[in-house]
């Protein structure tokens, strides 16, 4: 008998785009999703982002400023894989959101504009993947527009990334003439990705390939393809799935050129989900039992019913619906009655979700980011992070009569991940804490527009915040009592030490040297 779970869950791929605002990412997630059957038309995935900003009031912001607030799952099936992409925000103040979003993650494409190069932004979610050694998969989109040359952008990404290239096909043509891609090792060629099979040719220098070009450009190709396939490095995938070494791919998910290419290696080369590290043991993505963690929770996607949705990975067995689950936080049951999966175009009940899958589970603020769910084992995932703040502030009411309102409202928030919420010690009213500004704008608005409390921020004493602890508690209740009107709680209760500024922080930590004083949590 075929041993299914080890089948269905090595035909998962996992996989998350990053890029710098603007490179082709939502263009090229459309594109893959249209060759995986999840949607039938290209400018889908636009219309819907487009429609959900008319739908609701918070998003406005994601409208006005261009950017992508919303992080998604979609999920599609082509040529016999099942792929879930997850989407991340491309704003750096939502910069936790994707950090979080890479943990539950195998690997990922990397897309660089053409003419643009190694982007900021791009390096920055880079080096997360590097921390995290996921593989990565670059696509080299806008091929059809002016181009740099192509040994320019390798060489690019191997000094600003420290990180060896295989390119594994090479544009034919750029610009105006980009007729498609020839595979360096394959010796075949795509014209487009309307063709699914590869058409072999004989060398760069067949007429099937140079035909495609102008006269005038046919030496060049034939000269950069001939170096490319003898002077570059070959593709290794031991290399590739330790994080050293990137296979390089070109195209143009606007006009459709490399983007089967870029699938087919995601099926080919990208790994099955990987093995997750937990608090007492590792466990394989092919045990038998269901383990699961928590990412992200996303409330009010749709403001008509006021759910709220944890986004969770299986990392290993089967998750069935209406399987009962063990929270580890709580050690209690919860029944997994209707687990949902994402795609494109709409949601759908999950009856049987594997290890790699992302399936969202409807709660009412049982569920937080960073949760394991187990079918009974007491175990939990390491490395899901939480980043110290960097912009600390209080919340004023305009309303003082709706204070417990609020003081849910921000708790609900602070649970979701869209902000950090710290109680001090002192009995002070709570400080909301936030990477990027722009989440305080959505804090804001979504105050406003969910629950109906208009509010501004005031800036607090503190603008540096640490988590706390000692190997010996004593040492930490006789820190916490010196400094007990800069000391506060965060959601679970976990102690911080509020400083004024780094000097400050400094003097205390020098002074303290038994406290261990850190700007990045794991959820445990
Ligand atoms: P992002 O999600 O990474 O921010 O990028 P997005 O896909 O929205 O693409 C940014 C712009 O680049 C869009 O143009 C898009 O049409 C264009 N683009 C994406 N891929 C390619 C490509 O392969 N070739 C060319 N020539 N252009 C590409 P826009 O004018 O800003 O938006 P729109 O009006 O086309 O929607």
């Amino acid at each position: 008998m075929p041993d299914t779970l080890t089948e269905e869950v090595g035909r998962r791929r996992t996989f998350a785009i990053i890029s710098h605002p603007d490179a082709g990412k939502t263009t090229l997630t459309e594109k893959l999703l249209l060759f995986g059957g999840a949607i039938q038309l290209a400018g889908e995935v636009k219309a819907k982002k487009d429609r959900i900003q008319t739908r609701s009031d918070w998003m406005k912001i994601e409208r006005e400023r261009g950017i992508s607030v919303v992080t998604s799952v979609m999920t599609f099936e082509y040529n016999n894989h099942v792929f879930n992409l997850l989407d991340t925000p491309g704003h750096e103040d939502f910069a936790d959101d994707t950090y979080r979003t890479l943990t539950a993650v195998d690997a990922a494409v990397m897309v660089i504009d053409a003419a643009k190069g190694i982007e900021p932004r791009t390096l920055k979610l880079f080096e997360v993947c590097r921390l995290r050694d996921i593989p990565i998969i670059t696509f080299v989109n806008k091929m059809d527009r002016e181009a740099r040359n192509p040994f320019d952008i390798l060489d690019e990404v191997e000094q600003k990334l420290a990180l060896d290239t295989a390119p594994m096909t090479w544009p034919i043509g750029q610009g105006r003439s980009f007729a498609g891609t020839y595979h360096l090792a394959k010796s075949a060629i795509r014209k487009s990705d309307r063709e699914t099979e590869l058409t072999p040719v004989n060398g760069p220098e067949s007429d099937a390939v140079a035909g495609l070009l102008p006269e005038n450009e046919r030496a060049t190709f034939i000269e950069e393809a001939s170096l490319a396939a003898e002077a570059c490095k070959p593709f290794d995938l031991t290399a590739f799935r330790e994080g050293h070494l990137t296979p390089v791919y070109f195209g143009s998910a606007l006009k459709a050129f490399g983007v089967r290419d870029l699938i087919d290696a995601l099926g080919e080369f990208a790994p099955p989900p990987r093995a997750q590290v937990a608090d007492t043991r590792t466990v394989e993505a092919t045990d038998p039992k269901m383990t699961a963690f928590v990412f992200k929770i996303q409330a009010n996607m749709d403001p008509n019913h006021r759910d709220r949705i944890a986004f969770v990975r299986v990392c290993s067995g089967k998750l069935e619906r209406g399987m009962k689950a063990r929270l580890s936080r709580t050690g209690k049951p919860m029944s997994l009655s209707a687990p949902q999966f994402f795609f494109a175009s709409q949601r759908q009940i999950a009856d049987t979700a594997y290890a790699g899958d992302v399936v969202g589970i409807p709660n009412h603020g049982t569920l937080r980011i960073g949760d394991t769910l187990t079918e009974g084992e007491a175990l939990v995932f390491q490395g899901v992070p939480n980043f110290a703040p960097e912009i600390l502030r209080r919340v004023r009411l305009e309303d003082a009569m709706k204070a417990k309102k609020l003081k849910e409202a921000l708790q609900q928030m602070a649970e979701e991940g869209v902000v950090q919420l710290f109680s001090p010690e002192d009995g002070s009213p709570a400080i909301v804490g936030v990477v990027g500004a722009l989440q305080l704008d959505v804090l804001k608005e979504r105050l406003h527009a969910e629950y109906g409390l208009p509010v501004s921020f005031d800036l607090a004493r503190f603008s540096i915040c640490r988590w706390i602890s000692t190997a010996d508690k004593n040492d930490l209740e006789r820190f916490v009592t010196s400094h007990r009107g800069d000391i506060a709680r965060d959601l679970d209760g976990d102690p911080v030490f509020l400083a004024s500024d780094q000097f400050s922080l400094n003097y205390e930590a020098e002074r303290w040297k038994m406290i261990d004083m850190v700007a990045i949590k794991e959820y445990q």
